[in-house]
């Protein structure tokens, strides 16, 4: 008889077509979860995850409402009290598809081309949601669960988990464990098994500019009133200077500095400014001045606008000094930035700059500290070692410049660390158009879990 490992792993090899037609199942569910129009789907999303776990025979487990989208939770601690506890994490829900004209198939019609799946949510994160199942399932396959498992699946990660704090405080026993799992990174390059071991903060706001009590004649009233998109467009300006640099009053005061052996190690990833063009497809990069692309991306705060309306914008032309302007502007903040005294940094800057022709009103969106994670901690070490079973290599340790609050919480709420990888690729489109995931790399990481949960023992 094979051992149990080889086992999963043979059951790994031979089911992929069924843990592909799951992940299908899961993406044609469109969980949306920042429009109203798609709770329906979201609760459908909890329960398709809901009854996996049944099926694997998970205890507890249930659909937690919330004062917006449900948790589902459930348990295996077969493993007994002197085998560590895994919490596992994902979540269900998925960004907007729009722009849709931009996609070459329906965002929530899975189609493989080649070796990609497309779909909104592939890589980002049902494909990696449903890469921890496969693995768990493959183990059961092959034997008992070398661990005990707590898996949580939420539906708020895309909106900045807004209620998953107050769930993790009113089941702080029920979440009791050693630390937690979450696949929700990605890797530097199908050959480059990664593990993240920080990530960026968020503080995320809209800023609304009001001028004439309506929208004006621009013959009529221009040079007699200050446009507020020009105003909007002055104030946005003014928030970087020449160096590329953040000017808001204190912003840069709590940021780390690098140390330089974090430096070195940062600029031996196949990361350099080639890497960075080609996946981004600019014409140039660009950024603060004096720090590397992956220094700028990982280890340095940035603000960005990622949306802005104002006056008229269809075809054609229409002469209108309009009423209001707005942009949705957010900042990516490093430890030990604060989101709160980010946002009175803001208002201060806008109470200096913003001139007394218009109104303005500033809201808060969402929110959440930066994290650096441990990467001695056995967890990190377990997969680090199974990564290095299937691609053959050790993985590179890198920081993510992308937010998930959740670890955040796990920390200061629950006291656990969380070993962050996940087996999306940059060039998956994550939050755009054609968002896809990259098979062969997929079931190597379904693999590459196997192994974690047997190295944990
Ligand atoms: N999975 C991403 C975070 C991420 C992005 C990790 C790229 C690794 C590479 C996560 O789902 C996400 O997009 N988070 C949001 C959080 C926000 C809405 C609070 C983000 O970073 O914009
Ligand atoms: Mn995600």
């Amino acid at each position: 008889m094979i051992n149990p490992r080889a086992a999963a792993l043979q059951y790994s090899q031979q089911n992929k077509p069924v843990f592909l037609s799951n992940l299908k199942q899961l993406l044609e569910i469109p969980s949306v979860s920042t429009d109203p129009d798609h709770i329906p789907d979201m609760e459908k999303a909890a329960q398709w995850v809901a009854s996996e776990l049944s099926a694997m025979n998970f205890s507890k487990v249930t659909i937690f409402p919330t004062a917006k989208h449900p948790v589902v939770y459930g348990e295996r601690m077969d493993a007994g009290p002197l085998a560590p506890i895994v919490l596992v994490y994902g979540h269900y829900d998925v960004q907007p598809a729009d722009p849709l004209e931009l996609w070459k198939t329906g965002p929530f019609t899975p189609e493989q081309r080649g070796d990609n799946l497309f779909a909104r949510g592939a890589s980002d994160m049902k494909g990696q949601v449903v890469a921890t199942l496969s693995a768990i399932h493959s183990i059961l396959a092959g034997g008992p669960l070398p661990v005990n498992i707590k898996y949580v699946v939420e539906g708020e990660e895309e909106i900045g988990s807004p209620n998953l704090g107050k769930f993790l405080r009113e089941h702080k026993d029920l979440l009791a464990c050693s630390f937690a799992l979450n696949p929700d990174s990605g890797m530097i390059g199908a050959d480059v098994p990664t593990i993240v071991y920080a990530l960026r903060g968020l503080a995320y706001f809209e800023l609304r500019v009001t001028g004439p009590s309506h929208d004006l004649h621009s013959g009529m009233f221009g040079g007699v009133v200050h446009n507020p998109a020009i105003v909007l467009a002055d104030l946005i300006s003014g928030m970087h200077n020449a160096d590329g640099q953040i000017t808001l009053p204190g912003f840069y005061d709590r940021v780390r500095a690098l140390p330089e052996e974090e430096r070195t190690a940062l600029a031996a990833l196949p990361m350099d400014d080639a890497y960075f063009l080609k996946i981004t497809g600019a014409a140039q990069l660009w950024g603060e001045s004096g720090y590397t692309a992956v220094e700028r991306v990982g280890a340095r705060p940035t603000l960005d606008v990622n949306g802005m309306l104002s006056g008229f914008t269809g075809d054609g032309s229409k002469t209108v000094i309009p009423a209001w302007a707005m942009a949705k502007i957010s900042m990516r903040l490093v430890p030990d930035q604060d989101p709160v005294e980010v946002h009175q940094q803001l208002l201060s800057y806008l109470q200096q700059h913003a001139p007394q022709s218009v109104q303005w009103d500033l809201t808060v969106m969402a929110g959440g500290p930066a994290c650096i994670t441990d990467i001695h901690q056995p967890g990190t070490q377990a997969l680090a070692r199974g990564l290095e079973s299937v691609w053959g290599k050790a993985p590179l340790f890198k920081r993510e410049g992308g937010s998930i609050p959740v670890v955040g919480d796990m920390q200061t709420i629950l006291g656990i660390d969380s070993v962050l990888t996940g087996f999306g690729l940059p060039d998956d489109n994550l939050h755009s158009p054609n968002e896809k995931l990259h098979l062969p790399t997929w079931y190597k990481g379904i693999d590459a879990l196997i192994h974690f949960f047997y190295n944990l023992v």
